[in-house]
């Protein structure tokens, strides 16, 4: 088939638009003989029926094996150059009791960014001293719990913070491990990376203050410094980014050297995942093995040791595993018109009219409350009908949400089989970082559950909300509330939180 002109230049057209792709669909995906699609031997339609639509599915086995495979390739091109290195999971891309145990399980620490988050891992059985406590703005609050169960490190974030934590650490007598989280200027995105102006945002402390800090740091008996922090971005393809922060970095930590010691180095997170089969993030072995010889030949060049490396792996280890199940509501053809290319004699001649061409908009029962994405970011995603395989020619298709928002999208561009048609279950895959953890209630919609496969089992890790659960939140009801949390008939006896 040709191409659709409205279709963005990286889409070509599916050889086949069942296909799965396997750098985009968990590990464990494949369509069944009837060509359902099968997740974790688990079938997608019986996932809906257990728990309805849209849902969060998450591939367990996939999770486990990317957070052990991550570890090994870090712990092993750091070996090489006599270094070794602790890998954290950034909480952030999707946190839950079960996800935490499953990272424990491989070997990894985990890394929060909140209270609310410390207060998960905390419940799941985190083991504190292998917890990283981050954030630009943290409480008094926040600090004092992080400090009071022992956390393994703080990561002060600017130069006021660096009292507070001493206080708080001292008032409660105990020595907390810190690092001071460096602005590097180093910020990358997918496929590059820019030196930018050091000053204009919010993470971090330039390099310029940062050994007057590190020295407020070294003033308190209650603070012991572990080392410096860099992360430079998200969903970062290529090391070439990740080098450039090393050997920035390399030179302050060589500097801190001179007056104490210096242990760590903790390079964040940021490798980047397939959203498309367009998409090849390098290989996590390599980014590892590029990072690990920067590392070695800035200490060379500096005369100091290799110090021990730490990373915040969140998106690579959770989002590749991650599909939404939606359902299809509408089905929508549009007649578009194609915006003409720039005059061009050679080609043109003197035929030039408008073209139009067809976008078939096809909504389902989810959106920008299940996946801020697209709307958030234009990010780009992938799509399958997942209840059926067919052979009808593919048509550019939009996948939109049930919002109250023409941003509001789920996949801006996708060929899909031109039958598709109310009813049919639509997957969208890498749904498993930064979807769930960023959903909203907008229009009062209720967030969908989280449901972990393995081995032909489901079961809900993250219970889905309930209007009701949203009901019982509006205040404006509470008047006349019965013990059950639903709204008496008659006035009378009232409950309150
Ligand atoms: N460490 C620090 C200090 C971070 O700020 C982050 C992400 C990570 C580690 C983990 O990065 P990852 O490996 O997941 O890329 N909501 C955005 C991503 C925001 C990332 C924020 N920080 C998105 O959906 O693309």
């Amino acid at each position: 088939m040709h191409a659709n002109p409205l279709a963005p230049a990286w889409l070509q057209p599916p050889v086949d638009a069942n296909a799965l792709a396997a750098a985009v669909w968990p590990a464990n995906a494949h369509r069944g003989d009837d060509g359902m699609l099968m997740l974790a031997g688990v079938r997608a339609d019986d996932l809906v029926e257990r728990f309805g639509t849209p849902v969060y599915v998450m591939d367990e086995a996939d999770v486990r094996e990317r957070a052990t495979r991550v570890r090994a390739a870090f712990l092993s091109a750091f070996g090489r150059i006599d270094s070794t290195a602790r890998v954290y999971y950034a909480g952030k891309a999707f946190l839950s009791a079960e996800v935490a145990r499953w990272v424990a399980e491989a070997g990894l620490g985990i890394d929060v960014a909140s209270g609310g988050e410390l207060a998960v891992a905390l419940a799941a059985g985190t083991d504190p001293a292998i917890t990283g406590v981050h954030g630009n703005a943290k409480s008094d609050a926040e600090l004092r719990r992080a400090i009071e169960v022992g956390v393994g490190s703080i990561v002060i974030d600017s130069f006021a913070e660096v009292e507070r934590v001493a206080a708080i650490a001292t008032e409660l007598g105990r020595v907390q491990p810190v690092r001071l989280r460096i602005n590097s200027g180093v910020h990358a995105s997918t496929h590059e990376y820019l030196a930018t102006a050091h000053e204009d945002q919010k993470f971090g402390v330039p390099l310029t203050r940062a050994v007057e800090t590190v020295d407020a740091i070294r003033l308190h008996e209650s603070l012991r410094f572990l080392g410096l922090h860099s992360h430079i971005g998200s969903q970062i393809f290529e090391s070439d980014g990740f080098s450039a922060a090393i050997s920035r970095l390399m030179g302050l930590h060589a500097r801190l050297l001179q007056d104490g010691p210096v242990p760590q180095l903790n390079l964040g997170g940021g490798f980047g995942i397939a959203y498309t089969d367009v998409d090849e993030p390098r290989p996590i072995e390599d980014i590892a093995n590029d990072m690990a010889a920067e590392l070695a030949s800035a200490a060379a060049r500096l005369g100091v040791p290799v110090p021990d490396v730490a990373l915040e792996p969140g998106r690579s280890i959770v989002g590749p595993a991650g599909v939404t199940l939606y359902r299809v509501e509408v089905v929508k053809p549009l007649q578009v018109t194609v915006p003409m290319p720039p005059f061009d004699p050679a080609r043109d001649g003197d035929t030039r009219e408008d073209t139009v061409a067809t976008r078939t908009y096809v909504s389902v029962d989810g959106g920008m409350s299940d996946n801020i994405r697209p709307a958030l970011y234009r990010a780009e995603y992938s799509a399958r009908i997942a209840s059926r395989v067919s052979t009808a020619e593919p048509i550019l298709a939009r996948v939109a949400g049930k919002h109250c928002e023409g941003g509001d999208i789920v996949v801006h561009a996708e060929y899909l089989p031109g039958d598709v048609e109310r009813g049919d279950l639509l997957a969208v895959p890498a749904t498993g970082a930064y979807g769930w953890a960023m959903a909203s209630n907008y229009n009062w919609i209720a967030r969908p559950p989280v449901v972990a496969v393995r081995d032909g089992v489901a079961r809900v890790i993250v219970h889905g909300e309930t209007i009701d659960d949203l009901l019982r939140r509006d205040a404006g009801l509470d008047r006349g509330r019965t013990d059950s949390g639903q709204t008496a008939a008659s006035e009378g006896s009232t409950t309150s939180d």
